[in-house]
């Protein structure tokens, strides 16, 4: 489990090619030079940022970058760095995150869902789940403990390899689990580890994000510690290409998007989401990118590089034309003829105006804008995604004017899309014989709870990256008070009901370790600004920005 330390930005993660250069562009340089047409809000945004990282130097981001250089029991960076008392909630979210860690034979290999004693039905909220882990993860990271995350990684990737079957159907190779366990048998001694793909999960579907988590993870890890030792191995490499392989094989697919059952990310029960959700479409996007940062270019991994180029190109074209929705588009779509045939088509994909819920008029405003839930034949699902959104600003997938217009439509929104708890999963919910239809009569997806429509404090930490990233940290700023005046006191629920997200969850589990993981990792950001850069890549000026579709048609 050595890691070879590497002195920061010596080496660039995989060198051989343009979009990994940009992805090692630096952030903090990125930030000390704002783009022109976001410098008003940036002056007041820098000036305040520095008032906040109060006492942060050089050595402390060696420090933070030198795997070991900390034990687990000490106190985190975070704390004594500031020369202000930190909120007190911070120590006791770290005690928490470290309750919550997992061993395997002595080693930590994760963290539990949930470590909620109260609780009488545990479900699989013991296990260590992928998507759960990542906050945990990049809070170590940036606290300096990697050690956790490359045990981690290493583990994950030996249950990739694992034979999957639901049944008698065998799965993908490349497959990560959603979650695993680690099962500790007193009298022998021993540690043994079972692992869920989706075989035992609620509706049998596999974790689609867990293998893009992956990626994007491994890639914190290489950005963050300078170790290019675990990424450079021919198992991790092989792990990538394998996960790859699952999405970029060829078949009847006429979208560069990838097509995916309902529940096999994030929302992980029937909600609408099948088909192309946002959500899984930002995921892959960013997986695509980190993955080209760090494939080698061998004879295995060359033919990968050339897909994922040729992909990622069709992706960001189609996502920016189609999933894109501004009060224009919203017109346009308002006014689009249905029945075209042929290549001169404006709808596209047969889009009936009549299916633009009202909600969605009243809801857009002038400046603003947002990528919809889902576009597929026919189907557009307008719901606003926060997930889909704040990465599709992490990994550029947005264009800088897009992932403005994000911001700018979350500011307008404030009262639906955050109201007392950051923040909305997704807005608006679905009820009555909506709710029936879409969900199967599901009890826990009522209006305004959980998955539909709930608000989840775990979404604060890429709330915040994503206001970093466009110089707007005092949103941020705002919702983290907003946390602070409630999470603690209700015991880091999983989720909050209601329209404004006043009441914490029917269901809710306590000490949810990723709500207390994202809290801090907001926190650290939010402290020191350029560790967003493990987490967030550079556009790409290779991928053009899209032509609007209104004038698309002439060409
Ligand atoms: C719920 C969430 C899912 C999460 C799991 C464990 O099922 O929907 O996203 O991974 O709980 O916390």
């Amino acid at each position: 489990m050595e890691s070879t330390k590497e002195p920061l930005g010596l080496r660039a993660v995989g060198s051989h090619c343009s979009l990994s250069e940009m992805d090692d562009f630096d952030l903090t340089r990125a930030l000390d030079k704002p783009r022109l047409k976001i410098e008003r809000k940036r002056s007041f945004d820098e000036r305040s940022m520095s008032e906040l990282s109060t006492g942060y130097s050089r050595h402390d981001l060696d420090m933070a970058h030198s795997p070991g250089s900390r034990s687990m029991v000490d106190t985190p960076l975070s704390y004594v760095r500031n020369s202000f008392e930190p909120h007190p909630m911070v120590a006791e979210a770290w005690e928490a995150l470290r309750r919550s860690m997992v061993f395997f034979r002595g080693q930590p290999v994760g963290t539990i869902a949930a470590y909620d004693h109260a609780s009488e039905e545990v479900l699989n909220y013991d296990q260590v789940f992928v998507r759960d882990f990542v906050p945990s993860a990049l809070a170590f990271l940036m606290n300096g403990e990697p050690d956790i995350v490359k045990n981690f990684l290493l583990k994950t990737l030996q249950l990739q390899g694992w034979e999957k079957r639901v049944d008698r159907f065998k799965l993908g190779e490349g497959v990560m689990p959603a979650s695993f366990k680690v099962l500790h048998d007193p009298v022998r001694k021993t540690d043994t580890i079972v692992a869920d793909f989706g075989e035992s999960a609620i509706g049998r579907v596999a974790p689609v994000d867990s293998g893009f988590w992956w990626i994007i993870l491994l890639r914190a890890y290489t950005k963050s510690t300078g170790d290019l030792t675990l990424s450079e191995t021919p198992e991790c490499q092989k792990g990538i290409r394998l996960i790859l392989s699952l999405c970029l094989s060829e078949g009847f697919d006429t979208f560069p998007t990838l097509l995916c059952a309902d529940g096999c990310s994030m929302v992980d029960r029937r909600m609408g989401v099948y088909g192309y959700p946002i959500e899984i479409q930002a995921l892959f996007f960013m997986a695509l990118r980190c993955a080209l940062s760090m494939l080698k270019p061998d004879e295995e991994g060359r033919e990968f590089i050339e897909r994922i180029v040729k992909r990622l190109h069709a992706l960001s074209f189609h996502m920016r034309s189609y999933f894109w929705l501004d009060f224009q588009q919203l017109n346009d779509i308002y006014r689009y003829k249905t029945e075209e045939y042929s290549h001169t088509a404006v709808n596209k994909f047969n889009v009936m105006p009549d299916s633009i819920p009202d909600w969605v008029f009243d809801f857009m405003p002038l400046r603003g804008g947002y990528f919809v839930g889902n576009v597929s034949p026919a189907r557009m699902d307008f719901r606003w995604f926060s997930l889909g959104n704040c990465v599709a600003i992490l990994s550029s997938l947005a264009t800088p004017d897009q992932s403005m217009a994000i911001m700018d439509l979350l500011e307008h929104r404030w009262e639906e899309l955050v109201g007392e708890m950051p923040l909305k999963i997704c807005y608006p919910c679905i009820e009555s014989h909506e709710w029936r239809i879409v969900t199967g009569c599901d009890p826990k997806n009522t209006r305004w709870s959980y998955h539909n429509g709930g608000s989840w404090p775990v979404l604060l930490w890429m709330l915040t990256a994503a206001c970093i990233k466009t110089g707007r940290p005092q949103i941020a700023r705002r919702a983290i008070d907003l946390i602070e005046s409630r999470l603690h006191r209700d015991c880091w629920p999983e989720y909050y009901d209601g329209k404004q997200g006043r009441y914490v969850g029917k269901q809710a589990r306590k000490y949810q370790t990723w709500s207390i993981a994202g809290y801090l990792v907001a926190k650290m950001m939010l402290e020191d600004p350029s560790h967003i850069g493990m987490i967030s890549l550079e556009e790409d000026k290779q991928m053009k920005p899209v032509i609007k579709r209104s004038a698309s048609w002439t060409c």
